[in-house]
């Protein structure tokens, strides 16, 4: 079984860029409730979302200027948590602070480093650039997910399961019927999983946004970065027309879907997904396909993996699940985040008693 333990000391996304802005954004972290704004000179502030006179949130309170002014009784805070004012008296106690996370705005996604704040390096943060690189145009959205990480990770990592969840959308039958190359790249900490199909049907998904009506060639090459960044690179071409020499690549098709996975709590995880293009980039009806139906997709994984959940909440210890070659990807993102787990500062026992 996959550990639900949180893995400390990493950076996580915990929101699209535009979703960080004048008003005060709630969203809980690997278990910590956080508050997010964006100052005057729109940099993104993230500070503990718990006022720490009496707890209130300080999502639910008034922002003035950078400041937040809690709502309960007015203990004012400035972007760096220090309190700089309290109601009723001059002096200010010493231990008046909430936490500030550190966080960096990269590729229109806010991350936020949950750990050790001496251990955070932005150069870290592993990128995403086709998310708002010229040439390229992007849909996105962020699904709650009542299921925990792992699953999410066993999800994506396999894709054989098109065939059958997502039949009609971007599933084919030949996408379980291709065998898949997993490589792991120790030092990088990266996950490779690849799936090079020839000679197929075209989707919907790509038949409708690409206009290509024949049979494809269809690249599935995935990158993991545990624990939070997962790229799908996608190639799609007209069967036979392949990449030049000089690997540029005019006449095919690509795009980058990207998901974020940010574990909420233990049993629910932040779905975020992006679908990245370089075909049809002005087209205002393509990237309305396109976001409805990735959306569908998503929402066909959510109901499957809310589902698995439900199952693991009620079974008895001890279930041994059964594993085969489609597995592969998602066994050694296991292992790295096994291996990740263990370096981490503070990491506690897992909750549930589950071991990876
Ligand atoms: S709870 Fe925030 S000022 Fe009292
Ligand atoms: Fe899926």
């Amino acid at each position: 079984m996959m550990s639900t333990g949180f893995i400390r000391d990493q950076w996580y996304v915990a929101a699209h860029a535009h979703e960080v802005g004048e008003d005060l954004l709630a969203r809980t972290v690997l278990g910590e409730p956080i508050v997010l704004y964006r100052t005057a000179d729109g940099t993104p502030v993230g500070l503990a979302d718990r006022c720490v006179h009496r707890r209130f949130p300080l999502s639910l309170s008034q922002r003035v200027d950078d400041r937040i002014v809690c709502g309960y009784h007015g203990f004012t805070y400035d972007r760096t948590g220090a309190c700089v004012a309290v109601p009723g008296q001059r002096r200010i106690p010493r231990t008046a602070r909430v936490p500030a996370y550190p966080v960096v705005e990269r590729d229109s996604l806010v991350w936020v480093w949950i750990g050790e704040p001496d251990r955070a390096d932005p150069a870290a943060i592993p990128r995403a650039p086709w998310l708002d690189a010229p040439g390229w145009t992007t849909v996105r959205g962020l699904e709650p997910l009542a299921a925990r990480y792992g699953l999410l990770v066993d999800n994506l990592l396999d894709l054989s399961h098109e065939t059958y969840l997502h039949a009609g959308y971007i599933g084919t039958p030949e996408v379980a019927e291709t065998p898949i190359t997993t490589e792991v790249d120790d030092d990088a900490r990266v996950v490779h999983v690849r799936r090079r199909m020839k000679d197929v049907a075209c989707p919907p998904f790509y038949a409708r946004s690409t206009g290509i009506t024949g049979r494809i060639d269809r690249w599935q090459d995935i990158e993991f970065h545990p624990p939070c960044l997962y790229l799908l690179h996608a190639r799609i071409a007209p069967t036979g027309v392949e990449p030049a020499p000089d690997g540029t690549d005019p006449h095919a098709f690509h795009a980058e879907i990207v998901y974020a996975i940010t574990p909420e709590t233990q049993t629910s995880t932040h779905d975020f997904w992006l679908v990245a293009r370089d075909f049809a980039t002005d087209d205002a009806e393509v990237s309305r396909f396109l976001a409805e139906s990735n959306r569908t997709v998503v929402l066909q994984d959510v109901a499957a993996l809310n589902a698995l959940e439900r199952v693991i909440a009620a079974e008895p210890p001890g279930f041994q699940e059964l594993s085969i070659n489609i597995d592969t990807g998602g066994l050694a993102a296991r292992r790295l985040l096994n291996a990740m787990a263990s370096e981490a500062s503070g990491a506690g026992p897992l909750p549930d008693g589950r071991s990876g």
